[in-house]
């Protein structure tokens, strides 16, 4: 088999890109300007939602989002272990605590967990949709409007999927979305934003991420500088037309993947009911880091999405690693490998994969 080179993902880089970066450059204008104004909208339009509101990260999105909500110390919110850190971080930061739940085969929450972990300290849920695959959101929705809790859709992995027909990210109180250069969509540096159908929470965090002004000389709150610049929303709208052509060949790939792996390893689960976008194609063996190092030697990129249970990490073990006993997310952290996936891979390059993950696995029965 010839030697390729496949990388575990390609972000979207056109000649419709650069003429946009090169509009931006000749109007003088950086932050915060039309162009982010025009990318709201169509961030809002596209998912449903009254309000896109930009900042510079996933990340910062949501802390400018538990603000918004009023997070306080001894405040609960029931979340995922198996996810990124960054999820956690803005919960920490505001003194809340984590109530960390297990997960299903979808690697998403686990939704026969989240009514035991209601607690009277509880405020909120926090469902990831992670991979590209929404969380039960019937489920969540049900649980978060019986115990008048707010429930957050992390959608920094699923702009674009569908549950139940109607687009991830409309559903909860607000969700919050990533543009980090491996996303589905990208603006090839950081950058997030929050959605929401709430006009008062979005005006707040409007605020927040400016200063705490309407006007320019105005604090009207103490906020913080956490906002988006013109080049990137002029990229991240030429990405926006092409999200949807971008997760149907995500989904393509991920079929022809299914097609050649089911039955030789782990290949992931999508409920009946959801349209998945594959942020990330995650397959399982026991044998997981000999394949990792049999894949990288041939030239393919591979990640483990995520290694370490957030309950499990050096910043939070001390604290939590006790508490909480997550069969599921532990055993998945062991055995979980990333293949590449993305927007514009060809199915040339599927193959070469799929080819080495069946060799691998043939080879080592022979062993
Ligand atoms: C599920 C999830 N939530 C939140 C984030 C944070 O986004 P960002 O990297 O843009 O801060 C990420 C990305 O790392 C993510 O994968």
């Amino acid at each position: 088999m010839a030697m390729r080179e496949v990388p575990l993902s390609r972000s979207f880089i056109s000649e419709e890109i650069k003429l946009a970066v090169m509009r931006v450059l000749e109007s003088g204008r950086f932050v915060l300007d039309r162009e982010c104004e025009e990318f709201e909208a169509e961030l809002a339009a596209y998912t449903g939602v009254r309000h896109a509101v930009l900042s510079s990260s996933g990340t910062a999105a949501s802390s400018l989002l538990y603000l918004a909500l009023g997070l306080k110390p001894g405040d609960e919110v029931i979340m995922p272990s198996h996810t990124a850190f960054p999820c956690v971080e803005p919960i920490i930061q505001r003194g809340a605590k984590p109530i960390f739940v297990d997960i299903d085969d979808t690697y998403c929450t686990d939704p026969d967990q989240l009514e035991s972990a209601v607690t009277p300290r509880t405020v909120g849920i926090l469902l990831v949709h992670l991979y590209g695959h929404p969380g039960d959101i019937d489920v969540a929705l049900a649980i978060a409007r019986r115990h008048r809790l707010w429930l957050i859709e992390d959608c920094a992995q699923a702009l674009g999927a569908r549950y139940r027909g109607k687009m991830v990210g409309s559903f909860g109180s607000a969700a919050v979305v990533s543009f980090f250069p491996s996303k589905n969509l990208t603006v090839l540096g950081d950058g997030g934003c929050v959605l929401t159908d709430d006009d008062g929470m979005a005006e707040r965090i409007r605020m927040l991420r400016n200063h705490g002004r309407r006007e320019k000389y105005v604090h009207e709150l103490v906020g913080y500088n956490l906002r988006f610049n013109e080049i990137q929303a002029a990229i991240g709208r030429v990405a926006l037309k092409h999200l949807e052509r971008h997760n149907r060949r995500r989904r393509e790939i991920a079929a022809y993947y299914d097609d050649r792996l089911a039955g030789v390893v782990g290949t992931p689960v999508a409920r009946p009911w959801v349209e998945h976008v594959y942020h990330m194609y995650v397959i399982r063996t026991p044998r997981r880091d000999a394949l990792a190092a049999f894949l990288r030697k041939h030239g393919v990129g591979v990640g483990i999405h995520y290694p370490t249970p957030i309950h499990l990490q050096p910043a939070l073990k001390m604290k939590f690693a006790d508490r909480f006993d997550l069969p599921r997310t532990t055993a998945a952290a062991n055995e979980i490998l990333s293949i590449p996936i993305f927007g514009e891979m060809s199915l040339d390059d599927a193959a070469y994969v799929s080819d080495l993950v069946v060799e691998f696995v043939n080879r080592a029965w022979n062993l």
